[in-house]
């Protein structure tokens, strides 16, 4: 494939939330048939943060690890897309400035459009190394997917931020440079200032969300992307992990291809099982489930990865990768997985309580007591400024 100079994902870390509520729990709560939620959503338990949690903190933890291991040297661009802004103004990146010691030659920016935006982040990055191959530009994904209580959406609910330093000739993910986009200007899902939480045409959203991929898929075949038969691996974006298989046997079904089930699973399961425990993450979702892939998949080394980014409202955009040879060294997999084991399981008592306490709070000063495990966390509001403290 033609290109420009080799760009991609050269390092990838997450963080979740401090707490996990079983989604049994909230089955049995609701009088729901837990198969609903296992099968029928394939989700298995969620994230929820604690009070001194935020999309900050959660970004903060995320990129820490990758600046650990890489410095700063030549990081001139910090993205952080988001759809849980914590202000309308400022950028929720600047509050990382001091909280990860970022050089202050750096352009800080919060980019949004739903779940999209981290894709456009990607992309907005390759252009700027595409010119400087010198430059890396880290990339950070959080998002806390909020519902109202007792709603249907309210079991895909979750919580995870994804940061990606992104270089030329990358260590993990070398990015195709095909990609195919639809969008279309659709009330599918989408939260107003002065809501929390997300407003959902349920039904509406999921057959948005397999017009847009497979449009994606179209215009990315029609832009030179790769076959169907040439990839690995499809990551999907999950707002829960059933919606990948879907999307997957609609866009057979409108290719005319037939491909056993077996055939599917195998090529969608390892990039479903963090987010399986986690829940939707919005931004960080589709990046989550490849690193879910890169960490659970047998050798994906040489081989290709198709990657659907979608965001209600809509903007959708399908491309693709390589994985590099010895991808493996740099990953985290025992952490990740040790991070997602260790979240700490709340009462269902206590999830509802800290659901309702966020709103009760909202736009009133207060101080935060210590709650969440995290080296990162948001000590108080007071006058309407976050203040955040590092361990
Ligand atoms: P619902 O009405 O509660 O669920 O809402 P349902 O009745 O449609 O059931 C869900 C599935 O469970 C169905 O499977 C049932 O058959 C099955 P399907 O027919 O779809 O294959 N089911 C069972 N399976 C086994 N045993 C049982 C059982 N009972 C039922 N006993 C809905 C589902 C997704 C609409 C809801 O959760 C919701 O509103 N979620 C939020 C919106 C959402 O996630 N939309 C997805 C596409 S839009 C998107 O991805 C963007 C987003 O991330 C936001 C952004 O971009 O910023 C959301």
């Amino acid at each position: 494939m033609s290109g420009i100079p080799s760009v991609g994902i050269h390092d990838i870390a997450f963080a979740t939330a401090h707490y996990v509520l079983d989604l049994d729990d909230l089955a049995r709560h609701r009088g729901v048939d837990p198969a609903k939620y296992h099968v029928g959503l394939g989700q298995d338990a969620m994230s929820v943060p604690a009070a001194d949690e935020d999309i900050v903190t959660m970004a903060a933890a995320a990129a820490a690890p990758i600046l650990r291991r890489h410095g700063t040297d030549n990081l001139r661009t910090v993205l952080l897309a988001t759809e849980t802004a914590v202000d309308q103004s400022k950028a929720a990146a600047l509050y990382l400035h001091p909280l990860l010691d970022l050089p202050s030659t750096t352009r800080l920016v919060e980019l949004k459009q739903a779940c999209y935006s981290g894709t456009a982040a990607l992309q907005f990055a390759a252009g700027l190394i595409a010119r400087d191959p010198a430059e890396r530009v880290l990339i950070i994904t959080s998002d806390i997917a909020r519902y109202d209580l007792d709603s249907p959406g309210e079991p895909t609910q979750g919580a995870a931020a994804v940061a990606m330093l992104v270089t030329a000739d990358p260590a993990i993910l070398q990015l195709d440079s095909a990609s195919g986009l639809y969008c279309e200007d659709v009330m599918d899902f989408w939260r107003p200032n002065h809501r929390s939480t997300a407003i959902v045409d349920g039904e509406l959203s999921v057959r948005t969300y397999l017009t847009a991929t497979g449009r994606a898929w179209a215009d990315y075949r029609m832009r030179g992307g790769r076959t169907l038969e040439e990839f690995a691996a499809f990551c999907y974006h999950l707002p829960f992990t059933t919606m990948a298989r879907k999307a997957h046997r609609n866009l057979l079904g409108t290719l005319g291809a037939e491909w056993e089930p077996e055939r599917i699973e195998r090529l969608l399961r390892d990039s479903t099982r963090y987010n399986r425990l986690i829940g939707n993450s919005y931004t960080a979702s589709l990046y989550l489930g490849l690193l879910s892939l890169l960490d659970h998949a047998p050798d994906l080394t040489d081989r290709a990865v198709a990657l659907f980014s979608y965001g209600s409202g809509c903007v959708s955009e399908c491309f693709s990768g390589i994985v590099r040879p010895g991808y493996r060294q740099h990953l985290r997999t025992a952490e990740n997985r040790d991070r997602i084991a260790a979240r700490t399981a709340m009462t269902y008592g206590r999830y509802r309580a800290l659901h309702a306490g966020h709103d009760a709070r909202y736009g009133i000063d207060h101080v935060l007591d210590p709650d969440t495990g995290s080296p990162y966390r948001l000590t108080e509001i007071t006058g309407d400024k976050r203040i955040y403290q590092k361990a």
